[in-house]
């Protein structure tokens, strides 16, 4: 199996990654490690031990990781999540601890420990605990085998301004950090995940399921939807992060272009864009994996046979 860590700020379409994650033996999942992102900290962490435990392992390390984005101040988003970020449908206080160890010396020593070009980081939130561990110990960075993230956007518009995407807006210096490391790097930005929209129909599926993870899924998305139903007039929740997880599975239900991508971090109107050069006109060499394109029945049928497996 393919050994990965999600880095995450649950937040309910990460709750689903990590749950799709969780069901899917060919990945190895090492650890959680939270980020604040959506909500603060404390919060995120104590999400991603109630999404451990709702899937009936309590294995799972979970770690706390950076409280706060490199060199500003936090940007968080209860109006899409809600105030707990995982609103939704109330889970029991989970009896999974929180490793006493910090979140980015878990990625380090994980990186270290284990033989190099054999773990992938799944980013899902903003990027501040890989950069940070990066700058602490610049010697695991070509030891990562890669980077599968959800962030950014460019055809698309940015969710939290015209130009920005919120993982990359938040921590727009850590994603600056990350996409110029060198280590091979996905990206599922706003482009691919504003495609895979949750139906009604996928929806009661998930709630008709037997077990307990099936439901929950119901209810977070029929919370999660009603944002981009407001604001976009769409129908359905776009599933953001579980893009990462369904592209490490199934890379041939995406499609996208190697290319250059920069991140602005000194926009006046732009901060945190990822400048993705789709033509090629700059001869700035690729960095990217840059997915545009998704088989949305595909990647559906995905996440219900994995989701189903779950108990
Ligand atoms: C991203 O921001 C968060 O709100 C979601 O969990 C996802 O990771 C989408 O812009
Ligand atoms: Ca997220």
């Amino acid at each position: 199996a393919r050994k990965i860590i999600i880095d995450t700020d649950p937040g309910q379409d990460d709750a689903v990654a990590i749950l799709l994650a969780l069901a899917s033996p060919e990945l190895q999942v090492l650890g959680l490690t939270a980020v604040a992102g959506n909500v603060p900290l404390p919060l995120t962490a104590l999400n991603a031990r109630k999404i451990v435990e709702l899937a009936g392992r309590p294995d799972i390390p979970v770690f706390a990781g950076c409280d706060r984005p490199l060199s500003r101040k936090l940007v968080t988003a209860e109006n899409v999540h809600g105030q707990t970020g995982l609103d939704g449908i109330e889970l029991p206080e989970p009896t999974v601890p929180l490793q006493a160890r910090h979140g980015v010396d878990f990625i380090i020593d994980t990186l270290r420990r284990e033989p190099a070009g054999t773990v992938t980081l799944v980013p899902i939130g903003p990027l501040t605990n890989i950069a940070q561990a990066f700058r602490q110990a610049p010697d695991i960075i070509a030891r990562v085998q890669e980077i599968v993230l959800m962030g950014g956007a460019y055809f698309e518009v940015g969710n939290v301004t015209p130009a920005a995407e919120f993982n990359i807006f938040v921590d727009p210096e850590a994603a600056a950090a990350v996409f110029a490391a060198g280590v091979p790097l996905v990206v599922m930005p706003l482009d691919a995940t504003h495609q895979a929209l949750t139906s009604r129909d996928w929806i009661e599926g998930m709630r008709a399921l037997p077990g307990r993870c099936g439901p929950a899924i119901a209810s977070w998305i029929d919370f999660f939807e009603r944002f981009d139903k407001e604001k976009y007039g769409s129908h359905g929740a776009p599933l953001h992060d579980p893009c990462t997880i369904a592209w490490l599975l199934r890379p041939d239900l995406f499609r996208g272009r190697e290319i250059n991508v920069e991140i602005e971090t000194e926009g006046r109107f732009t901060t945190g864009m990822t400048v993705a050069d789709w033509w090629r006109v700059t001869g700035r060499p690729a960095n990217a994996l840059f997915i545009r394109d998704l088989d949305r029945g595909g990647v559906f049928d995905l996440l219900s046979e994995r989701l189903a497996r779950l108990p």
